[in-house]
């Protein structure tokens, strides 16, 4: 056997199908993610992409398919199992869903004193590391509204790795943002990858984002992935819905 022998995909979505009454929302999704790769789902609003997200924490249970994350099916999985797979994911949420009457240290450290046994001292340290990771320092003792919106991003990031996840879920994180916000988030978001080593899953509309930061981009119409490929071989794919889509956004001059 060869040495190059590839690895298992970190999350593996196989015949996924979710309706909710007469909706229809996911019909038939296949999707791998390499382990240690960065995979833009890209579709338009309501094409389904939180809820396929939703299906890779187990939040939501399809109506058949399979959602295997680092190795196990978690369709099956109780909520004790779920809780002890949702461990490896750190999310980062459209706008940054700080709070607001918490310092950054405090919203930074709030996951720590839940599920560590560290002491004020470790937890400290563990802080200013992950708020150095995303590029920030001396910032503990500010509050979310004294900061701009790119750094209550990364502020956002920082929380959700502080448990050292293996995976970062995005959900739209550069929507509603100005060209040069998002420019930083999406700068973020490519060195979040290479400092952290981590698998990454960001869900967006936002076709030039989608092409900066990733590996992979999987494009969600009418319930499967109907296109995938890197960045560059994608734009020449030549489905028609996916074709239309890009038009339609390069029209709008983004
Ligand atoms: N919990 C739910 N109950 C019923 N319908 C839902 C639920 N969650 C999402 N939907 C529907 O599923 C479709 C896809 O939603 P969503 O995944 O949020 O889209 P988006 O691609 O914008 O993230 C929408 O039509 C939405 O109304
Ligand atoms: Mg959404």
């Amino acid at each position: 056997m060869s040495a190059e022998q590839k690895k298992p995909p970190m999350i593996s979505v196989q015949d996924l199908w979710k309706s909710f009454g007469d909706n229809h929302v996911l019909t038939g999704i296949d999707l791998d993610i390499e382990e240690g790769s960065t995979c833009v789902i890209l579709g338009g609003s309501g094409s389904g992409k939180t809820v396929l997200m939703k299906h890779m924490i187990g939040l939501l249970k399809p109506d058949r398919g399979t959602v295997i994350v680092d190795g196990e099916d978690i369709v099956p999985m109780d909520d004790r199992d779920l809780e002890r797979v949702r461990r490896k994911f750190g999310m980062v949420f459209q706008g940054a869903a700080l709070f607001d009457s918490m310092t950054v240290y405090e919203n930074v450290s709030f996951a720590l004193r839940e599920h560590s046994n560290l002491s004020e001292e470790e937890i400290r340290a563990k802080v200013r590391e992950k708020l150095a990771i995303v590029g920030l320092r001396d910032i503990e003792e500010r509050y979310p509204a004294e900061l701009s919106g790119g750094m209550r991003k990364r502020v956002g990031l920082a929380r959700a790795i502080v448990l050292d996840p293996k995976i970062v879920l995005y959900d739209e994180p550069t929507t509603g943002l100005d060209p040069i916000t998002t420019d930083y988030v999406d700068d973020m978001i490519v060195t979040a990858k290479a400092e952290l080593h981590v698998t990454q899953v960001v869900i967006s509309h936002d076709i030039a984002s989608s092409f900066k930061v990733a590996d992979k981009v999987a494009f969600l119409f009418k319930g499967k992935i109907v296109a995938e490929g890197p960045s560059q071989e994608l734009r020449h794919n030549p489905h028609p819905d996916l074709q239309h889509f890009l038009q339609m956004w390069f029209a709008k001059g983004e």
